[in-house]
């Protein structure tokens, strides 16, 4: 790869901030640590639904064609899931803030 994709060039900083705002409720960054949705450590690069020990919605465990890259990540958080994987469990409206996400997913990049 020539450049990093853009997605990767944003405040992981600002991004941790995004995270505790928007996804803590439900998810968590360590390793193996479930809530209403599975661990997201390592998020960047996993396939979907690949946690053994989450409960996941039969429409993700459908998405075994997704990966969960950066600009995945990108598309399916900047909608209302629902409409991203019609039928997920994920309720989640999506993050209209494109840097906002930007940092997001550049935090999420940092957890491995
Ligand atoms: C209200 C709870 C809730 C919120 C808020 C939420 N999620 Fe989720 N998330 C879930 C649930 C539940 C699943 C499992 C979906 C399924 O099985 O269909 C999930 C799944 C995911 C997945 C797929 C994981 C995998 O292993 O394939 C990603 C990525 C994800 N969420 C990222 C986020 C991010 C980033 C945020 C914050 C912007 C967020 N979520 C906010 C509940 C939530």
């Amino acid at each position: 790869m020539l450049a990093p994709p853009p997605a990767l060039a944003g405040d992981a900083a600002a991004g941790a901030d995004v995270f505790k705002k928007e996804c803590s409720e439900c998810h968590t960054t360590k390793e193996g640590r479930n809530k209403k949705g599975p661990s997201l450590f390592g998020i960047v690069g996993r396939k979907a639904a690949s946690i053994p020990d989450f409960n996941y919605s039969d429409a993700l465990r459908a998405r075994t064609d997704w990966v969960w890259t950066a600009d995945k990540l990108h598309w399916y958080l900047s909608q209302p899931v629902k409409q991203a994987n019609p039928g997920t469990k994920m309720k989640y409206d999506g993050l209209d803030d494109p840097k906002a996400l930007d940092d997001l997913i550049t935090y999420l990049g940092t957890n491995h």
